[in-house]
């Protein structure tokens, strides 16, 4: 009988911790984006709210794919919160800054986590797996275009 490899076979937990990583700070601008969806104001609300509220639908989706990559690789998902904030460099907003504020601070989050994704993207091609490599590399794209799209604001 054929012996066929096995998904996650390479875990060596470097890459499951690159991961876990990319779903703390993943999760934490979530909720970053939906604080600032629930408070922005000044005359541009219409479109920021809707902007916020666009992140952070994409990254509620996108914590569920990442944190279910880990678990197919055969790794294992801490997603208490506390674990989740401690473990996250994007440290959360309280949602009282300036709308400029709240942008600023919502791009850098972005870039934050697609400079993560280029790491886990890198990580993963050194342990052979490219199936993450890919899930990485398409979701550093979609953070660096949400941090374009937000630094475009601030001229
Ligand atoms: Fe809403």
């Amino acid at each position: 009988m054929a012996s066929y490899p096995k998904s996650g076979r390479n875990n060596t937990g470097v890459v499951e911790d690159a991961l876990n990583q990319a779903v703390a700070e993943t999760v934490v601008a979530t909720m970053m984006a939906q604080n600032f969806h629930w408070n922005v104001t000044g005359m541009a609300f219409g479109s920021l709210h809707q902007l916020f509220q666009t992140i952070y639908e994409d990254h509620f989706q996108a914590q569920d794919e990442l944190a279910e990559r880990v678990k197919a690789i055969g790794g294992f998902v801490d997603g208490r919160l506390a674990i989740i904030i401690e473990r996250s460099t994007i440290k959360d907003a309280d949602g009282t800054g300036s709308d400029r504020e709240m942008v600023a601070e919502m791009a850098q989050a972005e870039t934050v986590i697609a400079s993560r994704m280029n790491e886990v993207a890198e990580k993963a091609e050194q342990n052979g797996d490219s199936l993450t490599q890919d899930l990485a590399v398409a979701r550093g794209l979609v953070h660096e275009k949400f941090a374009w799209m937000l630094n475009s604001h601030l001229g």
